[in-house]
């Protein structure tokens, strides 16, 4: 199950011309303190999205996993021989469960504190995380993918009203997303 990498991956700087490399750092997010993917974890390992952000379908945040959530696995996958990358990648985080310290890791989604937003009534309302932020399962580095201007939220909740007008005249309502 292995696979040519994203943006700290030597294959691609490899494989690509300047262009390639461009195109690369253009879609790439944060540089994580960790090199989770979620390619290998919500892709070929098909973890669910909400077993890993449990907060999503009750709550304002998604919530982003603690450690017990890793440790439950990388307690035991910790050396893969056949692919020194990858084991290069799970030392620190080996490091990082055995101190018991968290990680910071670096927010890539952001609305201005200005702005209403829950998890809860989108996800309820059957809109799929991917609508919002792409095909994250394929992604190794995670990047912000959609714009979360006004204008964004606002296309949506049209189109929905229009779908289904019964009940949902708040959805373009100022007071909806401004308190
Ligand atoms: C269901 C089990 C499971 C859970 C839960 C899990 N992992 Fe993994 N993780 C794996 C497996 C399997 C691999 C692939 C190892 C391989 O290819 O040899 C892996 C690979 C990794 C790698 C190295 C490869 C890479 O680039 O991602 C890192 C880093 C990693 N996991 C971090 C985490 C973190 C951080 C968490 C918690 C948020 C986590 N994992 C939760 C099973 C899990
Ligand atoms: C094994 C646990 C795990 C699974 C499964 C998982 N995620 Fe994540 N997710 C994380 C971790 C750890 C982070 C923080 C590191 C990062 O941004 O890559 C994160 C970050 C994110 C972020 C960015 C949050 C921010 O900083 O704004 C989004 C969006 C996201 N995940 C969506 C998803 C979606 C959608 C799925 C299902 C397709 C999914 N995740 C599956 C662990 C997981
Ligand atoms: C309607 C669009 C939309 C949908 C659907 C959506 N998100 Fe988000 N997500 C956002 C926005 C906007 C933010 C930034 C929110 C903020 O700054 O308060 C965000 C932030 C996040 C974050 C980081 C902050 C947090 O809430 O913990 C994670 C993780 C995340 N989303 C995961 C998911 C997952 C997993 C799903 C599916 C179960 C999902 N999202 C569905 C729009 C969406
Ligand atoms: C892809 C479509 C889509 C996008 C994008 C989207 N929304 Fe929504 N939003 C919905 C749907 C569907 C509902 C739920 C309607 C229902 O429950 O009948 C909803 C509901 C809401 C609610 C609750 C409304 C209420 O009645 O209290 C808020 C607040 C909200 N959205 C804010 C936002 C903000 C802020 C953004 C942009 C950052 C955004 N939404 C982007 C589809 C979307
Ligand atoms: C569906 C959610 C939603 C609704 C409804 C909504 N807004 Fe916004 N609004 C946003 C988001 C998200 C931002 C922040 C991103 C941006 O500036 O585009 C924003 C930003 C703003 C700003 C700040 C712009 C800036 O330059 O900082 C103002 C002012 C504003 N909205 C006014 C309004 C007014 C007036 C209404 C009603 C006619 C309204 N909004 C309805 C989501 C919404």
């Amino acid at each position: 199950m292995r696979r040519v990498r994203s943006p700290h991956s030597g294959a691609l700087a490899a494989a690509g011309g300047a262009l390639a490399l461009l195109c690369a750092a253009a879609a790439s997010g944060p540089r994580q303190p960790i090199a989770f993917s979620h390619r290998i974890h919500a892709g070929e390992l098909g973890i669910g999205c909400t077993s890993c952000h449990v907060y999503a379908e009750r709550a304002p945040v998604a919530g982003i996993p603690s450690m017990a959530r890793c440790q439950g696995c990388h307690k035991f996958v910790k050396e893969d021989p056949e692919h020194p990358q990858v084991t290069a990648e799970l030392k620190p985080l080996v490091e990082i469960l055995a101190n018991g310290t968290a990680i910071e890791w670096i927010r890539v989604y952001r609305v201005p504190d200005h702005v209403h937003f829950t998890h809860e009534r989108h996800v309820l309302a059957g809109v799929r995380c991917q609508e919002c932020h792409g095909e994250v399962e394929k992604m190794d580095v995670l990047s912000q993918v959609t714009p979360l201007t006004m204008g964004w939220c606002l296309g949506c909740h049209h189109e929905k009203q229009r779908e289904k007008p019964e009940g949902r005249a708040r959805l373009t309502e100022c007071v909806t997303c401004h308190k």
